[in-house]
């Protein structure tokens, strides 16, 4: 018998470390192996490194007990079923990068066992499943590979691992079996499409709500420019009216996955995703537009601004894509001195939001944090693109 259920490869980070939990809250054996070694003792004292609602008490019910953290290779072999969670390889324009995907595996190759089961849920470029089966076929060893994308939102992975339907794929019944079994103690839901089905699934499930964002983006400048209240439209369009009922509101589209994934897919097909590149060009352009409409009716050099939210969504400390960074640098350029505020991320470069709001002429919501709902803005002009503060000011 196997020392454990379960490794799960990059076990600390957003994804692995809900799923490491959830499984070994629901009796498996859980090894995370990371190797960031800060994290790793962090996470040994039940300490969560990120924004994640619930985590920690799972950690404080399994951390010892059927959670265990390690950072050498080693214990890849003690584990039935191998998990890999490390982030997606792509280069600085976005592009899939495989070589990084091989240096990982002819890291952990001497370490997989015959009998194994590798659990590929990091994003992939559709047909690297395919790609790496044959590379472990290659070694000679008995490994089988199934691939099972992560779908959870971040900051309620917990309630969601258990919530979502699981899509499982892989190459023989016999795996595909023991992975839908054990992915039945997370969820009674499980899926089985084939791997490049679950990798296009994945890819556009994040695209699908990255062209929506775009689409209420556009929607958003156009009524702006027009001199018309986007919001008052959003409501006409959707109270009551169950076409419209899933039209996003306006706002920053970013983050880790949402942005690449477009990109992933584009590049999938050879760069001919035009709906993609278009929904690009215009999350990517909200923070350009929202400082053009700043200097259509003020000199911006001379005005100070705050940004006020710099995560890349509502409620979370995590900053990674976030476009309050892109128009932090716009503003840099532009304006006479920028601030920036954040309730939960922590950075020593950010001030608190009552000093922003004292400092700054203009104040721009970058995250719809709940907390900015009810600030004293202070007669300051607040550009609202989530339309947060709308009457309360
Ligand atoms: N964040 C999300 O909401 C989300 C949702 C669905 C899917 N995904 C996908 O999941 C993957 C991981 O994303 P994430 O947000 O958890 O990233 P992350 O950066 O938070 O976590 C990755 C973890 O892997 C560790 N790691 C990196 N290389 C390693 C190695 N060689 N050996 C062991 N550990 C290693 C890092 O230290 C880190 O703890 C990505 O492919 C992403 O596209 C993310």
């Amino acid at each position: 018998m196997n020392k454990y259920d379960i490794c799960v490869i990059g076990g600390c980070g957003h994804v692995g470390l809900p799923l490491a939990a959830v499984f070994a809250n629901g009796g498996k054996r859980v090894i995370i192996n990371d190797v960031n070694e800060n994290v790793i003792d962090l996470v040994k004292n039940c300490k969560v490194p990120f924004m994640e609602e619930g985590l920690e008490d799972l950690l404080k019910n399994t951390v010892g007990k059927t959670l265990f953290l390690s950072k050498e290779k080693k214990v890849i072999s003690e584990a039935e079923f191998v998990i890999v969670v490390v982030g997606t390889p792509v280069d600085e324009h976005l592009n899939p990068v495989f070589s990084t995907l091989k240096k990982f595996f002819d890291e952990i190759i001497p370490f997989l066992c015959n009998g194994q089961t590798i659990i590929l849920r990091s994003t992939l470029y559709p047909g690297l499943t395919k790609k790496l089966n044959q590379m472990l076929k290659e070694t000679g060893k008995e490994i089988s590979v199934c691939f099972c994308p992560e779908r959870i939102l971040e900051g309620r992975s917990i309630e969601e691992l258990h919530n979502l339907p699981q899509i499982v794929s892989g190459f023989d019944q016999n795996s595909i079996k023991k992975v839908s079994d054990m992915f039945r103690i997370v969820t009674k839901d499980i899926i089985i499409v084939e791997p490049i089905e679950a990798e296009l699934a994945k890819l556009f499930t994040n695209t699908w709500r990255y062209i929506q964002f775009a689409a209420a983006n556009q929607f958003y400048m156009m009524a702006e420019d027009f001199g018309a209240d986007f919001y008052k439209i959003h409501h006409a369009m959707t109270y009551n009216y169950p076409r419209t009922k899933s039209f996003p509101k306006a706002g920053f589209a970013a983050g880790p996955c949402l942005f690449k994934d477009c990109m992933q897919l584009s590049a999938f097909t050879d760069n001919t995703f035009f709906l993609g590149h278009a929904a690009m060009l215009v999350n990517e352009g909200l923070p350009n537009f929202i400082v053009s409409c700043i200097e259509n009716k003020t000199n911006l050099s001379e005005k100070s601004v705050g940004i006020l939210g710099m995560a890349f969504k509502s409620e979370s400390d995590d900053i990674r894509e976030s476009l309050s960074y892109k128009l932090k640098k716009i503003l840099q350029i532009k304006a006479r001195q920028v601030y920036c505020s954040d309730h939960f991320v922590k950075d020593e470069r950010l001030i608190p939001e009552d000093e922003l709001i004292e400092k700054s002429d203009i104040i721009i919501i970058g995250a719809p944090h709940e907390k900015y709902r009810t600030l004293n803005y202070k007669n300051k002009h607040v550009v609202d693109v989530w339309n947060m503060i709308r009457g309360k000011q």
